[in-house]
Order: structure tokens, then C-alpha cells, then sequence
């Protein structure tokens, strides 16, 4: 059975793109494989969180995790920091993690541009989340598109460490799905959804209600013509709101090509928003009721210990390899 390993940062509100390009595969892997999914708080404190936001976000995206369809006796659901040994290998792997390594990194470049303090913890993230993915001597790590840069570091990483002090870690494989590994934003097709772009019309929360999904859709970007056919380069708006429409129903990107054939882009995006609330509704539905239960913390407590037991031995192994007098 491979193990399966994958995080989302409580950094703001879970989107359509984090659904599709991630949460959703969890579900999916969770029934063949074993299951390690975490919300990773000690990633989005590398730009500044109000304490009370981070705290809501935290339990809101665990939340979410359940509601999507992860179940706590099928995967091990925890919260980063609740698993001590996270920031201490993420400190053991920053020190065999070269500068340029982590300059190369888009998000870093991304995430910095343009401020004028950058916290040295935004540089050294990608070490950290190598850590997340070694403790539990992961095969398989479920991400979108723009995640891959940082599992190529990861499997380095891995690759070094082996080599340096023995064989230690597997080295983890990316999954990325073919439809949905990068959802675009609603405005702009050359941006990727994203929770931290200020135009609230630009993504699709995850919890946004029915008529709000609507509306977001129809005033979403297209080009002048009216046909509904998959072209990445020449019709990037469309071709986004087609894998939209594919991951939320059952039809491949040809089906809806055929079926809107002729008609313009008003049907097609008509449907697409029924399509979307489909997706969604049962969710919130779902959402509402967890967190007004007490199956959060129960579950967050049997994950990290679960966690914990795995992540403590490897730490452990790690530890002496590195020539570290053991406790
Ligand atoms: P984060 O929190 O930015 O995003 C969580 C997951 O959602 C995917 N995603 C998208 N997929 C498709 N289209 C989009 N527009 C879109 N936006 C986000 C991301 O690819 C990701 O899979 N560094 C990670 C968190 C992390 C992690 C880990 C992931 C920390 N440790 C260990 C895997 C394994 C991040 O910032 O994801």
C-alpha cells in the first residue's frame, strides 16, 4: 500500500482551485491508500496572520477537509503543529538546503515581489515542507500544478540526504491530475485562483453560497467569440472554465465541447454554475454541520497521534544518522 501525503495552509479561504487541483484527489486516495492530510499552520505564519483569523481559518479548513469527504478512520487528519517533529527535521533540512536552491523558487519569488520586509521563513518554506512529506516516508504526494517545483526540491533533498548519510527516505512521486491541476482566476487566465488575490470575483470560495457562485460566473472573463472549444493558448478564459465544468460533472472536456457546439458561451455558463453549486452545496451542507459538533477535535487529536508515532520514529532515525547523541 503506498502512503499518501498532502497539506493545504489555513491562509485565507480554501477555494475552487484547492478543491479541484488537491482536496478532491485526497477523497479520492484516501480508499486505496494510507492516508496522511494535514492543515499546515506552521506554513502560513511565513507571512503575518492575525492570530484570531489564523485560529478561525485553522478550523474552518479542517472543517472542510471532512466535509469534502475525509474521514478520519479511513486518513490521518491533524493540524502541522500539533506533530513536533515538522519544525525540528524542517530545521535539519534547512541546513543541507542550498541558498540558490531556494531562490530559484517561484512562490518565494512570487510571494516577495515587491515587499519590503520578507520574512526569512517564506525563504526557507520549501525545506519545511520537505520535512512534512519525509517524516512519513511518503510515496505519493497529491498537489496542483504549482506545487511541483517544491516536491522537485523535496526529492532532492531526499536524494541527498541518502546519499550523504545512508539510505533513509523513498522518494516521493508527484500526483497531479491531468484535468484541474491549475485553475485559473475568473478575471485574468493568466493568474492562477488564488485565496490571496483582493478581488473577492476572481475565485470561488469554497463556501461561497449558490447566487454569489452565479454571479461570480457570469461576470467571468471570455474572449469576443462565442465558440466553447478547449485552446489553451488561444482561449485561455474558456478552456479554464471547461476544466471547471469537467471536474465538476461527469463530462470530459469533448463532451462539453459537443454539447455546446453552436449555442455561444450563455448556456454553457449557465450550466457551468448549476454544475459548480452541485459541487459545492453538499459540502456546505455537510460544513455547517461539523462545525457545529464536537468531531473536530477528536479527529484532530487521534490524527496527531497517529502522526506523531510515525513522524517521532523517523526523526529518531534521522537523528542518528546524522551523528546526533540520541536521549
Ligand atoms: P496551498 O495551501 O497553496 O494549496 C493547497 C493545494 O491546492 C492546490 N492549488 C490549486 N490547484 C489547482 N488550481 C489552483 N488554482 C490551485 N491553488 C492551489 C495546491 O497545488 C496545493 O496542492 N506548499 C503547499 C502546502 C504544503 C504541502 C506540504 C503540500 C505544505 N506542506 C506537503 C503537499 C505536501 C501550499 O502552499 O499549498
Amino acid at each position: 500500500m503506498k502512503r499518501v501525503l498532502s497539506g493545504i495552509q489555513p491562509s485565507g479561504q480554501l477555494t475552487l482551485g484547492n478543491y479541484i487541483g488537491a482536496l478532491r484527489n485526497y477523497v479520492l486516495l484516501q480508499e486505496e491508500h494510507d492516508c496522511f492530510f494535514m492543515v499546515v499552520d506552521l506554513h502560513a505564519i511565513t507571512v503575518p496572520q492575525e492570530p484570531a483569523a489564523l485560529k478561525e481559518q485553522t478550523e474552518s479548513v479542517t472543517a472542510l477537509f471532512l466535509a469534502s469527504g475525509l474521514d478520519p478512520t479511513k486518513s490521518n487528519i491533524f493540524l502541522q503543529s500539533h506533530v513536533r517533529a515538522h519544525a525540528e527535521l524542517g530545521w535539519l533540512l534547512t541546513t543541507l538546503t542550498y541558498m540558490g536552491e531556494l531562490e530559484r523558487m517561484t512562490q518565494f519569488k512570487d510571494k516577495s515581489s515587491g515587499k519590503e520586509s520578507i520574512g526569512a521563513g517564506l525563504f526557507t518554506y520549501p525545506s519545511l515542507m520537505a520535512a512534512d512529506i519525509l517524516l512519513y516516508g511518503t510515496n505519493l504526494v497529491p498537489v496542483g500544478d504549482d506545487q511541483k517545483q517544491h516536491l522537485e526540491l523535496t526529492r532532492d533533498l531526499a536524494n541527498r540526504f541518502n546519499q550523504r548519510f545512508g539510505e533513509t527516505f523513498p522518494i516521493p512521486e508527484p500526483f497531479i491530475p491531468k484535468v484541474g491541476a491549475r485553475i485559473m482566476s475568473l478575471d485574468d487566465a493568466s493568474k492562477k485562483m488564488s485565496k490571496s488575490n483582493p478581488n473577492a470575483g476572481s475565485y470561488i470560495a469554497m463556501l461561497d453560497g449558490p447566487d454569489v457562485i452565479r454571479k461570480k460566473l457570469s461576470r467571468s472573463v471570455t474572449d469576443s467569440g462565442r465558440e466553447v472549444k478547449y485552446d489553451l493558448a488561444a482561449k485561455p478564459e474558456i478552456s479554464n472554465l471547461m476544466s471547471i465544468y469537467a471536474s465538476c460533472s461527469d463530462l470530459s472536456i469533448q463532451q462539453i465541447e459537443a454539447r455546446y457546439e453552436g449555442q455561444g458561451y450563455g448556456p454553457f455558463k449557465k450550466d457551468l454554475a448549476e454544475a459548480v453549486v452541485a459541487t459545492l452545496e453538499p459540502i456546505q451542507q455537510r460544513y455547517r454541520d461539523i462545525r457545529s459538533s464536537g468531531e473536530l477535535e477528536a479527529a484532530l487529536r487521534s490524527g496527531a497521534e497517529q502522526a506523531s508515532a510515525i513522524a517521532d520514529k523517523t526523526l529518531r532515525e534521522v537523528k542518528a544518522r546524522m551523528g546526533f547523541v540520541l536521549p
